[in-house]
C-alpha cells in the first residue's frame, strides 16, 4: 500500500505538488494521470525518497522510503529506462544492483526471465532499443520482488506491441496482489490498464476513482434528437433552462444536441409540448473528453474557458 497525505513540493515559489492526499491499494493496477507538467514525477520521486517533500509525507507499506531497511526488496520503481551503464550487459547492470542490495544471483536469472530478456542478457545495455530498455528497467524493479511498484510512464514511446506487453504485465504484477502505480498522461491507455485512477492537474488532486466512475461522473452526458418540428422543439427546450447545440448530421438532417440531460428528460418535455421525434439518442463523452474537461489541458487553445474548467474542476 502507499499512502501520501498531504503531500507537497515547492520549487522557489512554484507549488509543484500541492497538498495531495491518496491512497494506492494492492491487487489492482492504479493510473496516476495528469496533463505535462502536473507533477505526477515529483510525486512519485517523494514515494521514492528522491525528493525531499516541503510538507506532508508518503508512505510504503506504512514506512517513510528512508526508513526501509531493504528499499527494493519493499518497493521497486522505473523511472527512467536509460538509466544504465551503456557498456554494461543487461546481466552485469542486474547483478551489480542485486549485489549492492543483498539480494542473490539467481534472481538476476529469474527477472531476466520474467521480463523476456534471458536471450540477449548478454548484450551491452547501452545497444538496447527503448522497448529492451524498458524491460531491462522492470528487471531491475522486480529484482527485490517487491510488493509496492512505481512505474512513471512506462509505455511511453513504445510500439503497439510493446504497449500491450508492459500493460499485461502490469495487470499480472496486481493480480499476484502487488500494489502497482502507474502514470501517465494518456487516459485512453490508463483506461486499458488500469482499474483505479488517481488524477492531478497543476499539483492538486482532481479525482481518486474507479475509471469507470471518473468518465460517468466527468463527462457531459448529451442527447442527440431529431424532429420534424426542431424550432419548436429548440424553444421547449430553452425555455426549461437546457443547453442546446445545433448538430448537423452527415446526411444533411439538422438534429439538435442537449447537453447535460438525459433522454427521459428531453422525451418527456416533446411528449408535454406534442412535439413528434424522429431520433432521441445518448451520448456519453468519450474518455479523452473526460480528462480534457476536468484537467483542464485544452486551456491554452480556451482562454474562455478557463475559469469554468478550473473553477468547475478544482
Ligand atoms: N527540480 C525542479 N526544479 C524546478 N521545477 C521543477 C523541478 N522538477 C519539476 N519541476 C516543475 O514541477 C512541475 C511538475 O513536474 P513533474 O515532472 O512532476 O510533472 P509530470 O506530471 O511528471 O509531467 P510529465 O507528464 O511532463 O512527465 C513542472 O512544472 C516542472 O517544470
Ligand atoms: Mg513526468
Amino acid at each position: 500500500m502507499i499512502e501520501v497525505r498531504g503531500l507537497t513540493k515547492t520549487f522557489g515559489s512554484f507549488k509543484a505538488v500541492d497538498d495531495l492526499t491518496f491512497t494506492v491499494q494492492p491487487g489492482i493496477v492504479t493510473g496516476f494521470l495528469g496533463p505535462n507538467g502536473a507533477g505526477k514525477s515529483t510525486t512519485m520521486r517523494m514515494i521514492l525518497g528522491l525528493d525531499k517533500p516541503t510538507a506532508g509525507s508518503a508512505l510504503v507499506e506504512g514506512v517513510p522510503y528512508a526508513q526501509l531497511d531493504k528499499p527494493l526488496t519493499t518497493v521497486g520503481a522505473l523511472l527512467d529506462a536509460k538509466w544504465v551503464h551503456p557498456n554494461r550487459s543487461a546481466r552485469a547492470h542486474l547483478q551489480w544492483m542485486a549485489a549492492s542490495n543483498g539480494i542473490p544471483k539467481s534472481r538476476v536469472e529469474e527477472v531476466l526471465r520474467l521480463v523476456g530478456l534471458s536471450e540477449v542478457a548478454g548484450k551491452k545495455a547501452g545497444g538496447f532499443s527503448l522497448g529492451m530498455s524498458q524491460r531491462l528497467g522492470l528487471a531491475g524493479a522486480l529484482l527485490g520482488d517487491p510488493k509496492v511498484l512505481l512505474f512513471d510512464e512506462p509505455v511511453n514511446g513504445l510500439d503497439p506491441e510493446g504497449i500491450v506487453w508492459i500493460r499485461k504485465f502490469m495487470q499480472r504484477l496486481a493480480s499476484e496482489g502487488r500494489t502497482v502505480l502507474v502514470s501517465s498522461h494518456l487516459l485512453s491507455e490508463m483506461a486499458l490498464t488500469a482499474e483505479r485512477l488517481v488524477v492531478i492537474g497543476r499539483g492538486r488532486l482532481i479525482a481518486d476513482t474507479t475509471v469507470a466512475d471518473f468518465v460517468a461522473k466527468s463527462s457531459e452526458s448529451t442527447v442527440r434528437v431529431r424532429s420534424p418540428q426542431l424550432d419548436a422543439l429548440r424553444s421547449a427546450l430553452t425555455s426549461a433552462g437546457l443547453t442546446v447545440r445545433e448538430d448537423g448530421g452527415a446526411d444533411g438532417t439538422a438534429a439538435l444536441l442537449v447537453i447535460d440531460t438525459t433522454t427521459d428528460q428531453v422525451g418527456t418535455l416533446a411528449g408535454e409540448n406534442g412535439i413528434v421525434l424522429h431520433e432521441l439518442a445518448s451520448k456519453q463523452g468519450s474518455l479523452e473528453d473526460a480528462f480534457m474537461k476536468i484537467t483542464g489541458e485544452d486551456v491554452q487553445y480556451h482562454a474562455e474557458g478557463v475559469q469554468e474548467i478550473m473553477g468547475g474542476a478544482l
